[in-house]
């Protein structure tokens, strides 16, 4: 398995608290919800989530759909979703264990299939196999999405950046997803905001490392620049 796998994955099981502080703090002026409503609008929908973590968009999300339900491979990162979803007082929302490959889910059941974050691990995570792999998560969405309903993905387009700079991998991936699997996209600026310096620090080393930390918060900023792409396709 490699090295960046089991980094992620330590996080996702033993720093899922952690997690959820630090993308709180993301997307600071409120720009992905409103992207999101103008993409598909979210009033009344049959949700379904994929690789939801700590469910930083399960809560956005269920402001308005009728219905979310959650899915994540890390009971962990369930566990914090489900501290979170509870504190909301909605109760339009559930949850369960679900690998984004297999999901535990009759078809034909969701006007909208969602991901943020979780997909592109796979370039990284099954670097021979990702295509391969992506398409199987992208026909799960299809599968599960009723004919008319939508599939959106969300994913960093660079952190640290003030204009969309992915990795070459990740540029490899998000064009595949264009122009080989009829997804249109779009991007934002979802920047970072901390309460303190202190804070800034804390919750970008151990997420993004020493050099992101030391490279956009020198000199005590507590705002880190961040550009998120959006990407969507609606089933006939
Ligand atoms: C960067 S986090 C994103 C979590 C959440 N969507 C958010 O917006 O913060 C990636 C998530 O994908 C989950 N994940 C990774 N591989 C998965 C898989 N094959 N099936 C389901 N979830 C998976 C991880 O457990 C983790 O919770």
């Amino acid at each position: 398995m490699s090295s960046r796998r089991n980094f992620f994955q330590g996080i996702y099981r033993h720093q899922a608290e952690r997690y959820d502080r630090l993308v709180a703090r993301e997307d600071a002026q409120g720009k992905l919800f409103g992207a999101l409503n103008e993409i598909t609008p979210l009033g009344g929908l049959k949700v379904v989530e994929f690789g939801a973590g700590t469910g930083r968009l399960t809560r956005l999300l269920a402001l308005q759909a009728a219905q979310i339900r959650a899915f994540d491979i890390e009971p962990a990162m369930l566990w914090q979703l489900a501290l979170q979803m509870r504190a909301t007082g909605m109760r339009n929302w559930a949850m369960a264990l679900g690998d984004n490959c297999l999901m535990p889910l009759a078809s034909d059941c969701a006007d909208l299939v969602i991901e943020g974050w979780s997909f592109a691990h796979v370039r990284e995570w099954h670097p021979q196999c990702w295509r391969q792999r992506t398409d199987v998560m992208l026909r799960e969405m299809e599968r599960i999405a009723k004919p008319g309903g939508a599939a959106v993905l969300i994913e960093t387009l660079g952190t640290g950046k003030r204009r969309p700079q992915p990795s070459t991998k990740l540029a490899e991936l998000y064009q595949y997803w264009q122009e080989q699997c009829g997804f249109q996209s779009r991007w934002i600026r979802t920047d970072f905001q901390f309460a303190s310096p202190a804070e800034a620090d804390e919750l970008t080393r151990f997420f993004f490392g020493d050099a992101l930390a030391d490279d956009c918060l020198a000199g005590g900023g507590v705002m880190l620049p961040e550009c998120t792409g959006i990407w969507w396709k609606h089933f006939s």
